[in-house]
């Protein structure tokens, strides 16, 4: 059973959404989350690369490490950046942006509601059961339709973010550099309150990329 209510700030023209578990079954550290988020924060655990150490086969290996790093990459929390339409995707359950919000010409929204009128360059706790915080960094904006992950394979996906042509003109090291390093990227693992992050850590990840690089960056069908 749930309840909600939508708080609206008239001044910033942000509406949240407050709601109220009545039952609450689950245990700490979800018994923070949202359903569906707490859902998400159960999935398996990353596997660092090491762990595929023992399959012999080069290609086999490239395509078991890709694999592994697709649970980041298929990830609510970087899908919903990274979505088909230009229109940012909120929460575990992927939905339409509320309010109604389009990437516009370059990603940071359209003149008058850009991005950082709500998005500061941290998360920000405003309290509530269901919206807990509003996500925040420096670099908040939605990824290009080029870059759009939203309701593709994880072959689909592999192939497109090795084409420098859809990529930004990354080759494969700048496309590691950017999975480890990038600030924005590493978001995922700090998503604020309410949120489940992406699996494992961002150098686990990366670790995955790298080596996944260095067996052949081989794609599944
Ligand atoms: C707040 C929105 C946002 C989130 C969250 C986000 N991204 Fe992105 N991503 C972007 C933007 C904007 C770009 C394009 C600008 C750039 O390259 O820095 C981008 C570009 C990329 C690229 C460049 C190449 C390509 O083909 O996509 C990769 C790789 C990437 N993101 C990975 C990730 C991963 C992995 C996650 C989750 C752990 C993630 N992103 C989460 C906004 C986001
Ligand atoms: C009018 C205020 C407002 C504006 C403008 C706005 N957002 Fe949001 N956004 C929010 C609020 C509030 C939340 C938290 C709600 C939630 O998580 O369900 C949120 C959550 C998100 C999330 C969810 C992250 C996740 O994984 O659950 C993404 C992605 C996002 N915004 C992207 C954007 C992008 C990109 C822009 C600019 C193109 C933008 N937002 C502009 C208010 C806004």
């Amino acid at each position: 059973m749930r309840a909600f209510s939508l708080i609206c700030l008239s001044t910033f023209g942000l509406c949240v959404a407050a709601g109220t578990l009545n039952a609450r079954a689950e245990t700490a550290p979800t018994a923070s989350l949202a359903p569906y988020e707490a859902v998400l924060a159960k999935r398996d655990a990353l596997k660092p690369a090491s762990a595929f150490d023992t399959i012999t086969d080069r290609n086999a290996r490239s395509l078991a490490l890709y694999a592994e790093a697709a649970k980041v990459i298929t990830h609510p929390r970087c899908v919903n950046c990274h979505p088909v339409d230009n229109v940012p995707r909120q929460g575990a359950m992927m939905k339409v942006h509320s309010p109604p919000m389009t990437g516009a010409v370059d990603g940071h929204g359209p003149a008058g509601q850009r991005c950082s009128t709500c998005h500061g360059s941290e998360n920000f706790e405003v309290g509530g059961d269901r919206i807990q915080s509003i996500p925040g960094n420096p670099k908040w904006a939605l990824a290009p339709k080029s870059m759009a992950w939203q309701g593709k394979t994880p072959g689909e996906i592999c192939r497109q973010i090795k084409d420098p042509a859809r990529n930004g003109g990354k080759d494969l090291e700048a496309l590691r550099h950017h999975m480890a390093e990038d600030e924005l990227v590493g978001w995922g693992w700090n998503p604020g309150k309410g949120r489940a992050p992406a699996p494992g850590d961002q150098a686990t990840f990366g670790g995955l990329i790298k080596a996944w690089i260095d067996t052949g960056a081989a794609c599944p069908a």
